[in-house]
Protein backbone atom coordinates (compact mmCIF):
# COMPACT_ATOMS: atom_id res chain seq x y z
CA UNK A 1 0.00 0.00 0.00
CA UNK A 2 1.38 2.93 -1.05
CA UNK A 3 2.48 5.57 1.98
CA UNK A 4 -0.47 8.02 1.40
CA UNK A 5 -3.08 6.48 2.51
CA UNK A 6 -1.52 5.41 5.67
CA UNK A 7 -3.02 2.63 8.05
CA UNK A 8 -3.92 3.10 11.26
CA UNK A 9 -0.71 0.55 12.47
CA UNK A 10 1.54 3.31 10.54
CA UNK A 11 -0.32 6.55 12.60
CA UNK A 12 -0.11 4.63 15.82
CA UNK A 13 3.74 3.85 15.62
CA UNK A 14 4.39 7.65 14.39
CA UNK A 15 2.69 8.69 17.29
CA UNK A 16 4.57 6.02 19.28
CA UNK A 17 7.53 7.97 17.64
CA UNK A 18 6.30 11.28 18.70
CA UNK A 19 5.50 10.57 21.86
CA UNK A 20 9.39 8.86 22.37
CA UNK A 21 10.52 11.70 20.98
CA UNK A 22 8.63 14.18 23.64
CA UNK A 23 9.00 11.64 26.48
CA UNK A 24 12.20 12.79 27.25
CA UNK A 25 12.70 15.87 27.36
CA UNK A 26 9.51 16.29 29.15
CA UNK A 27 10.65 14.11 31.72
CA UNK A 28 13.69 16.32 32.43
CA UNK A 29 11.59 19.09 32.43
CA UNK A 30 8.94 17.83 34.69
CA UNK A 31 11.63 17.05 37.27
CA UNK A 32 13.61 20.29 36.80
CA UNK A 33 9.52 21.44 37.75
CA UNK A 34 9.68 19.86 40.97
CA UNK A 35 13.17 20.38 41.53
CA UNK A 36 12.49 24.00 41.37
CA UNK A 37 9.03 23.41 42.76
CA UNK A 38 10.34 22.31 45.45
CA UNK A 39 13.01 24.80 46.26
CA UNK A 40 10.94 27.16 45.79
CA UNK A 41 7.79 25.86 47.96
CA UNK A 42 10.13 25.75 50.65
CA UNK A 43 11.49 29.06 50.13
CA UNK A 44 7.99 30.07 49.91
CA UNK A 45 5.50 27.98 51.92
CA UNK A 46 6.12 30.01 55.35
CA UNK A 47 6.46 33.36 53.22
CA UNK A 48 3.38 35.62 53.77
CA UNK A 49 2.22 38.52 51.72
CA UNK A 50 4.22 41.57 52.50
CA UNK A 51 1.97 44.08 51.30
CA UNK A 52 -1.50 42.16 52.23
CA UNK A 53 -3.95 44.68 52.26
CA UNK A 54 -2.06 47.49 51.18
CA UNK A 55 -4.49 49.37 48.50
CA UNK A 56 -2.11 51.41 47.09
CA UNK A 57 0.03 47.93 46.15
CA UNK A 58 -3.02 46.64 44.81
CA UNK A 59 -3.23 49.57 42.24
CA UNK A 60 0.79 48.77 41.32
CA UNK A 61 -0.03 45.10 41.22
CA UNK A 62 -3.06 45.70 38.71
CA UNK A 63 -0.74 47.84 36.08
CA UNK A 64 1.41 44.47 36.71
CA UNK A 65 -1.59 42.29 35.57
CA UNK A 66 -2.23 44.26 33.12
CA UNK A 67 0.53 44.24 31.34
CA UNK A 68 1.37 40.08 31.87
CA UNK A 69 -1.87 38.26 32.77
CA UNK A 70 -5.08 40.51 31.42
CA UNK A 71 -3.89 38.87 27.76
CA UNK A 72 -5.34 35.32 29.62
CA UNK A 73 -7.02 35.92 32.42
CA UNK A 74 -9.25 39.23 30.96
CA UNK A 75 -9.37 42.26 32.13
CA UNK A 76 -10.56 42.59 35.91
CA UNK A 77 -8.84 39.12 36.05
CA UNK A 78 -12.65 37.91 35.41
CA UNK A 79 -11.36 35.27 32.94
CA UNK A 80 -10.97 35.32 29.15
CA UNK A 81 -10.28 33.04 26.13
CA UNK A 82 -6.92 31.28 27.62
CA UNK A 83 -7.36 31.40 31.67
CA UNK A 84 -9.71 31.02 34.32
CA UNK A 85 -11.66 33.93 36.40
CA UNK A 86 -9.46 34.56 39.31
CA UNK A 87 -11.81 36.36 41.08
CA UNK A 88 -13.66 33.03 42.34
CA UNK A 89 -12.45 32.82 46.19
CA UNK A 90 -11.90 28.53 45.43
CA UNK A 91 -8.91 28.31 43.44
CA UNK A 92 -8.13 25.43 42.08
CA UNK A 93 -4.13 24.92 42.49
CA UNK A 94 -4.77 26.59 46.15
CA UNK A 95 -6.05 29.56 48.14
CA UNK A 96 -3.16 30.12 50.19
CA UNK A 97 -0.93 33.51 49.14
CA UNK A 98 2.07 31.14 48.72
CA UNK A 99 0.49 28.84 46.82
CA UNK A 100 -0.64 31.54 44.55
CA UNK A 101 2.86 32.73 44.25
CA UNK A 102 4.30 29.14 43.71
CA UNK A 103 1.71 28.80 41.03
CA UNK A 104 2.92 32.35 39.08
CA UNK A 105 6.20 32.31 40.48
CA UNK A 106 6.62 28.57 38.69
CA UNK A 107 3.55 27.81 36.34
CA UNK A 108 1.62 25.37 36.15
CA UNK A 109 3.17 22.33 34.94
CA UNK A 110 0.95 20.14 32.33
CA UNK A 111 -1.21 23.00 31.78
CA UNK A 112 -1.19 26.75 29.55
CA UNK A 113 -0.65 28.64 33.02
CA UNK A 114 3.30 29.98 32.29
CA UNK A 115 5.69 30.70 34.85
CA UNK A 116 6.35 34.25 35.12
CA UNK A 117 9.57 33.84 35.73
CA UNK A 118 12.60 32.43 33.43
CA UNK A 119 11.09 33.89 30.28
CA UNK A 120 7.41 32.40 30.61
CA UNK A 121 5.97 35.53 30.95
CA UNK A 122 7.49 38.54 29.06
CA UNK A 123 10.94 39.87 30.47
CA UNK A 124 10.57 37.96 34.07
CA UNK A 125 8.85 38.93 36.72
CA UNK A 126 10.57 39.63 40.24
CA UNK A 127 9.57 38.46 43.54
CA UNK A 128 7.87 41.83 44.81
CA UNK A 129 5.92 42.39 41.34
CA UNK A 130 4.70 38.38 41.63
CA UNK A 131 3.46 39.71 45.23
CA UNK A 132 1.95 42.98 43.96
CA UNK A 133 0.36 40.74 41.57
CA UNK A 134 -1.35 38.23 44.27
CA UNK A 135 -2.16 41.80 46.22
CA UNK A 136 -4.55 43.28 43.35
CA UNK A 137 -5.76 39.45 43.21
CA UNK A 138 -7.02 39.85 46.62
CA UNK A 139 -8.37 42.87 46.03
CA UNK A 140 -10.51 41.87 43.33
CA UNK A 141 -11.52 38.53 45.01
CA UNK A 142 -15.49 37.94 45.51
CA UNK A 143 -16.74 36.60 48.99
CA UNK A 144 -19.39 34.75 47.10
CA UNK A 145 -18.56 32.91 44.01
CA UNK A 146 -20.85 33.48 41.55
CA UNK A 147 -22.70 29.85 40.85
CA UNK A 148 -23.98 29.52 37.44
CA UNK A 149 -27.89 29.27 38.33
CA UNK A 150 -28.26 25.81 36.27
CA UNK A 151 -29.04 22.47 37.53
CA UNK A 152 -25.99 20.24 37.23
CA UNK A 153 -27.90 17.47 36.96
CA UNK A 154 -30.22 18.20 34.43
CA UNK A 155 -27.22 19.79 32.64
CA UNK A 156 -25.48 16.11 33.09
CA UNK A 157 -28.26 14.40 31.17
CA UNK A 158 -28.56 16.63 28.52
CA UNK A 159 -24.74 16.08 28.06
CA UNK A 160 -24.68 12.78 27.71
CA UNK A 161 -28.08 12.12 26.46
CA UNK A 162 -30.66 14.42 23.86
CA UNK A 163 -27.58 16.72 23.48
CA UNK A 164 -24.99 14.16 22.58
CA UNK A 165 -21.85 16.31 23.06
CA UNK A 166 -20.42 13.57 24.55
CA UNK A 167 -20.32 12.07 21.29
CA UNK A 168 -17.36 14.22 20.62
CA UNK A 169 -16.19 14.96 24.15
CA UNK A 170 -15.03 12.86 26.64
CA UNK A 171 -15.53 13.53 30.43
CA UNK A 172 -14.26 12.06 33.48
CA UNK A 173 -13.13 8.96 30.77
CA UNK A 174 -16.40 8.57 28.48
CA UNK A 175 -17.06 9.78 25.43
CA UNK A 176 -16.05 10.85 21.88
CA UNK A 177 -12.46 11.84 21.25
CA UNK A 178 -13.55 14.64 17.60
CA UNK A 179 -13.65 17.65 20.75
CA UNK A 180 -11.45 18.20 23.48
CA UNK A 181 -11.47 16.48 26.49
CA UNK A 182 -14.18 18.99 28.91
CA UNK A 183 -13.27 17.26 32.27
CA UNK A 184 -11.31 20.37 33.55
CA UNK A 185 -13.10 23.21 31.18
CA UNK A 186 -15.31 24.08 33.80
CA UNK A 187 -12.39 25.20 35.98
CA UNK A 188 -10.07 26.65 33.25
CA UNK A 189 -12.57 28.70 31.44
CA UNK A 190 -14.73 31.59 32.23
CA UNK A 191 -18.07 31.72 31.52
CA UNK A 192 -18.27 33.94 28.89
CA UNK A 193 -15.86 31.61 26.57
CA UNK A 194 -18.10 28.70 27.50
CA UNK A 195 -21.22 30.66 26.61
CA UNK A 196 -19.54 31.25 23.21
CA UNK A 197 -17.93 28.37 22.34
CA UNK A 198 -21.77 26.93 22.46
CA UNK A 199 -23.28 29.54 20.72
CA UNK A 200 -20.81 30.23 18.20
CA UNK A 201 -17.67 27.58 18.04
CA UNK A 202 -15.83 28.95 15.42
CA UNK A 203 -15.21 31.95 16.84
CA UNK A 204 -12.69 30.86 19.07
CA UNK A 205 -10.98 27.36 18.33
CA UNK A 206 -10.09 25.58 21.23
CA UNK A 207 -6.76 24.27 21.51
CA UNK A 208 -5.44 20.94 20.56
CA UNK A 209 -2.96 18.78 22.15
CA UNK A 210 1.09 19.06 22.72
CA UNK A 211 -0.06 22.49 23.99
CA UNK A 212 2.92 22.51 26.39
CA UNK A 213 5.76 21.24 23.36
CA UNK A 214 4.78 23.93 20.47
CA UNK A 215 5.23 27.99 20.38
CA UNK A 216 1.97 27.87 19.09
CA UNK A 217 -0.53 25.32 20.04
CA UNK A 218 -2.03 23.29 17.01
CA UNK A 219 -6.06 24.82 16.84
CA UNK A 220 -8.57 22.29 16.49
CA UNK A 221 -9.04 23.73 12.67
CA UNK A 222 -11.03 21.62 10.86
CA UNK A 223 -9.64 19.49 7.48
CA UNK A 224 -11.07 17.73 4.09
CA UNK A 225 -8.98 15.65 2.63
CA UNK A 226 -9.17 13.99 -0.76
CA UNK A 227 -6.92 10.99 -0.81
CA UNK A 228 -5.30 10.14 -4.74
CA UNK A 229 -7.73 7.54 -5.10
CA UNK A 230 -10.25 10.08 -4.53
CA UNK A 231 -11.73 8.59 -0.98
CA UNK A 232 -13.34 12.60 0.69
CA UNK A 233 -12.70 12.64 4.27
CA UNK A 234 -13.57 15.40 6.78
CA UNK A 235 -12.38 15.64 10.75
CA UNK A 236 -10.01 17.70 12.45
CA UNK A 237 -6.41 18.59 12.56
CA UNK A 238 -4.26 16.65 15.34
CA UNK A 239 -0.94 17.71 14.19
CA UNK A 240 0.91 19.15 10.97
CA UNK A 241 4.16 20.58 9.64
CA UNK A 242 5.38 21.25 6.05
CA UNK A 243 4.98 17.68 5.06
CA UNK A 244 2.40 15.42 6.74
CA UNK A 245 -0.81 15.94 8.47
CA UNK A 246 -2.05 13.70 11.19
CA UNK A 247 -5.95 14.03 11.80
CA UNK A 248 -8.88 12.18 12.98
CA UNK A 249 -11.74 12.15 11.00
CA UNK A 250 -15.43 12.17 12.05
CA UNK A 251 -15.57 8.98 13.01
CA UNK A 252 -12.49 8.88 15.39
CA UNK A 253 -10.37 6.95 12.80
CA UNK A 254 -5.96 7.80 12.72
CA UNK A 255 -4.41 8.96 9.77
CA UNK A 256 -1.06 10.16 8.85
CA UNK A 257 -1.02 11.56 5.26
CA UNK A 258 1.97 12.85 3.48
CA UNK A 259 0.79 16.01 2.06
CA UNK A 260 2.35 16.02 -1.63
CA UNK A 261 0.77 12.57 -2.06
CA UNK A 262 -2.83 13.73 -1.32
CA UNK A 263 -5.10 14.46 -4.65
CA UNK A 264 -5.99 17.96 -2.05
CA UNK A 265 -6.45 19.02 1.50
CA UNK A 266 -7.85 22.19 2.66
CA UNK A 267 -8.10 23.50 6.69
CA UNK A 268 -10.54 25.33 7.61
CA UNK A 269 -10.40 27.79 11.03
CA UNK A 270 -14.10 26.40 11.67
CA UNK A 271 -15.16 24.55 14.16
CA UNK A 272 -16.37 21.26 13.33
CA UNK A 273 -18.81 21.63 16.10
CA UNK A 274 -22.32 22.74 15.12
CA UNK A 275 -23.22 26.17 16.31
CA UNK A 276 -26.32 26.08 18.98
CA UNK A 277 -28.36 28.38 19.31
CA UNK A 278 -31.30 29.09 21.03
CA UNK A 279 -33.41 26.91 19.43
CA UNK A 280 -31.54 23.83 19.57
CA UNK A 281 -30.20 25.18 23.23
CA UNK A 282 -32.10 26.97 25.36
CA UNK A 283 -30.88 29.84 27.47
CA UNK A 284 -31.85 27.60 30.96
CA UNK A 285 -30.14 24.70 29.11
CA UNK A 286 -27.32 26.21 28.42
CA UNK A 287 -27.48 27.46 32.30
CA UNK A 288 -27.57 23.51 33.35
CA UNK A 289 -24.90 22.75 30.76
CA UNK A 290 -22.26 25.19 32.56
CA UNK A 291 -23.27 24.04 35.91
CA UNK A 292 -22.40 20.75 35.21
CA UNK A 293 -18.94 21.54 33.65
CA UNK A 294 -18.21 23.71 36.46
CA UNK A 295 -19.27 20.93 38.82
CA UNK A 296 -17.07 18.28 36.93
CA UNK A 297 -14.71 20.69 36.64
CA UNK A 298 -14.12 22.07 40.48
CA UNK A 299 -13.35 18.10 41.09
C1 LIG B 1 -0.76 31.96 28.35
C2 LIG B 1 -1.91 32.21 29.19
C3 LIG B 1 -1.69 32.61 30.64
C4 LIG B 1 -0.96 33.68 31.11
C5 LIG B 1 -0.13 34.69 30.32
C6 LIG B 1 -1.15 33.67 32.54
N1 LIG B 1 -1.95 32.64 32.90
FE1 LIG B 1 -2.52 32.15 34.83
N2 LIG B 1 -3.44 30.48 34.13
C7 LIG B 1 -3.62 30.16 32.81
C8 LIG B 1 -4.41 28.94 32.73
C9 LIG B 1 -4.85 28.21 31.46
C10 LIG B 1 -4.68 28.55 34.06
C11 LIG B 1 -5.52 27.34 34.52
C12 LIG B 1 -4.66 26.13 34.70
C13 LIG B 1 -5.55 24.93 34.90
O1 LIG B 1 -6.03 24.73 36.03
O2 LIG B 1 -5.80 24.23 33.92
C14 LIG B 1 -4.05 29.55 34.92
C15 LIG B 1 -4.09 29.52 36.32
C16 LIG B 1 -3.66 30.54 37.13
C17 LIG B 1 -3.78 30.55 38.57
C18 LIG B 1 -4.34 29.44 39.43
C19 LIG B 1 -5.82 29.58 39.54
C20 LIG B 1 -6.43 28.54 40.44
O3 LIG B 1 -7.66 28.34 40.30
O4 LIG B 1 -5.73 27.97 41.27
C21 LIG B 1 -3.30 31.76 39.01
C22 LIG B 1 -3.23 32.26 40.44
C23 LIG B 1 -2.85 32.47 37.84
N3 LIG B 1 -3.08 31.71 36.72
C24 LIG B 1 -2.30 33.74 37.87
C25 LIG B 1 -1.70 34.35 36.77
C26 LIG B 1 -0.98 35.60 36.82
C27 LIG B 1 -0.86 36.48 38.08
C28 LIG B 1 -0.49 35.82 35.58
C29 LIG B 1 0.40 36.97 35.14
C30 LIG B 1 1.62 37.14 35.87
C31 LIG B 1 -0.90 34.73 34.73
N4 LIG B 1 -1.64 33.87 35.49
C32 LIG B 1 -0.59 34.62 33.39
C33 LIG B 1 -3.13 30.85 31.72
C34 LIG B 1 -2.31 31.96 31.78
C1 LIG C 1 -19.65 16.99 16.14
C2 LIG C 1 -18.77 17.00 17.31
C3 LIG C 1 -19.12 17.92 18.47
C4 LIG C 1 -20.29 18.00 19.20
C5 LIG C 1 -21.59 17.22 18.99
C6 LIG C 1 -20.04 18.96 20.26
N1 LIG C 1 -18.77 19.47 20.16
FE1 LIG C 1 -17.94 20.81 21.42
N2 LIG C 1 -16.25 20.88 20.22
C7 LIG C 1 -16.02 20.05 19.12
C8 LIG C 1 -14.74 20.41 18.53
C9 LIG C 1 -14.10 19.76 17.30
C10 LIG C 1 -14.20 21.45 19.33
C11 LIG C 1 -12.86 22.18 19.12
C12 LIG C 1 -13.03 23.37 18.18
C13 LIG C 1 -13.71 24.52 18.86
O1 LIG C 1 -13.12 25.12 19.75
O2 LIG C 1 -14.88 24.81 18.50
C14 LIG C 1 -15.18 21.71 20.39
C15 LIG C 1 -15.01 22.67 21.41
C16 LIG C 1 -15.84 22.79 22.51
C17 LIG C 1 -15.58 23.66 23.64
C18 LIG C 1 -14.37 24.56 23.83
C19 LIG C 1 -13.31 23.82 24.60
C20 LIG C 1 -12.05 24.61 24.85
O3 LIG C 1 -11.18 24.08 25.57
O4 LIG C 1 -11.90 25.72 24.36
C21 LIG C 1 -16.61 23.48 24.53
C22 LIG C 1 -16.79 24.16 25.88
C23 LIG C 1 -17.53 22.51 23.93
N3 LIG C 1 -17.02 22.14 22.71
C24 LIG C 1 -18.70 22.07 24.53
C25 LIG C 1 -19.65 21.28 23.90
C26 LIG C 1 -20.95 20.96 24.46
C27 LIG C 1 -21.44 21.38 25.83
C28 LIG C 1 -21.62 20.22 23.50
C29 LIG C 1 -23.04 19.72 23.53
C30 LIG C 1 -24.07 20.75 23.65
C31 LIG C 1 -20.69 20.04 22.38
N4 LIG C 1 -19.53 20.70 22.66
C32 LIG C 1 -20.98 19.32 21.23
C33 LIG C 1 -16.88 19.07 18.64
C34 LIG C 1 -18.17 18.85 19.07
Amino acid sequence: MPALSTSQGTAASFLGLAANRFRRPTRVTLLLTLFFGFVAVRAFAQEKNPYAGDAKIAKVGEYQFRLNCAFCHGLGARGGGRGPDLTRAQKRHGNSDAEMFHNIHDGIPGTAMPAATNGGIGVGMSDEEIWQVVTYLRSVQVKAPAQPAGNPEHGKELFHGALACSTCHMIEGKGGRLGPDLSTVGASRSTEYLMESLRNPSRRLAQGIFEAMKEFPQEYESVLVVTAEGTKLSGVVLNQDQFTLQMLDAREQLHLFEKDKLRSFATRRESAMPAYDQKTLSDKDLQDLLAYLFEVGGK
